[in-house]
């Protein structure tokens, strides 16, 4: 089978000039991963490529980089797929980390994000003496699907809001948090549930299903974040601007049937926040000038009442 590859190369050495895709054409067996052509090209046709790797069994995670653009385990990505109809594979390295040298990526921030979230079981009592704590199966079977996260930083690659904020936790930090608010032998869920909800937190997920599509481990980061906002709103954990705004959201539609998007923001931010309510002024103007400003009288919908007996049986 015919693959070309086409790699993208960075040399920290070469002061930015060493940006570039170098490219590699190679007749390999069918069952060859992408991994396994780029370790071809080390060994024998270019061993300046420099790239991690390890168990090559989707197991160890260090191999996460960009095939075609998406966030994917070299080791667990077959080259007759990603070059189907004798198209070129592109390689990159992970987003949203620093690259140290052509494939490999600086994960400091990445474990920075997870030491955050105190990945550690923070019971208030030990077990009896002489005994072990208890769990039921199944609390255990809920938690297997995260606890199969290898860490391979796929997910952080690919968030799309880690793209424009650093100080987001990320969709494995969060996942891990998850990990252990969901664990009936940890005490500390509401100390927890109260960091996550601050800037940064769960509450700044946009829900674009991101990490959620190329997680190699099916963990669904975004759905445990959805689960910590729940349980940060069952549990009355003050959630800052976030969960101020799902509830005037909610609130909103509840009464009228649509969004009162002037309510909104005021009932986010609080009415005396004036920074922040200051802060919204050029939104606002751009809404002026294309004629998208909401009305000042804010009118219920015809037939609202349906919409209310939906909130109604959903207990909403
Ligand atoms: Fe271990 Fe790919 S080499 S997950």
């Amino acid at each position: 089978m015919d693959v070309r590859l086409k790699v993208r190369r960075f040399d920290p050495e070469a002061n930015g000039a060493g940006e570039e895709f170098s490219r590699y054409e190679m007749d390999v067996p069918e069952f060859y991963s992408v991994l396994d052509c780029l370790i071809k090209v080390r060994e024998e046709i270019d061993g300046t490529l420099a790239l991690r790797c390890s168990c090559r069994s989707a197991i160890c995670g260090s191999c996460a980089m960009r095939i075609n653009g998406q966030a994917g385990l070299a080791c667990n990505t077959k080259a007759s797929e990603a070059g189907r109809n004798g198209g070129e594979i592109v390689v990159e390295p992970a987003g949203n980390m620093p690259v140290i040298k052509d494939l490999i990526t600086d994960f400091q921030l990445f474990w920075d994000k997870v030491r955050d979230v105190d990945p550690y079981l923070r019971p208030e009592s030990a077990p009896p003496a002489g005994q072990e704590y208890e769990v039921p199966n199944e609390d255990m079977l809920r938690l297997a699907g995260v606890m199969a996260c290898i860490m391979c930083g796929a997910c952080v690659s690919d968030c799309t809001v880690l793209e424009v904020d650093e100080n987001f936790l990320g969709p494995a930090a969060l996942a891990k948090a998850y990990r252990f608010v969901g664990d009936p032998r940890d005490d500390a869920d509401g100390a927890r549930l109260s960091k996550l909800a601050e800037y940064g937190g769960v509450w700044d997920c946009t829900r674009c299903m991101q990490c959620v599509e190329v997680c190699p481990k099916d963990v669904d980061p975004m759905g445990r974040i959805m689960l910590l906002r729940e349980a940060s709103m069952e549990g009355g954990v003050p959630g800052g601007y976030g969960e101020r705004h799902v509830t005037a959201f909610t609130n909103s539609v509840r009464h009228s049937g649509w969004l009162d998007e002037l309510r909104l923001t005021v009932n986010t931010f609080g009415m005396f926040n004036l920074p922040k309510l200051l802060g919204m002024a050029p939104t606002a103007l751009r809404a002026l000038r294309a004629g998208k400003v909401p009305p000042l009288r804010h009118k219920s919908i015809p037939g609202v009442n349906h919409v209310r007996r939906l909130f109604e049986r959903h207990g909403a």
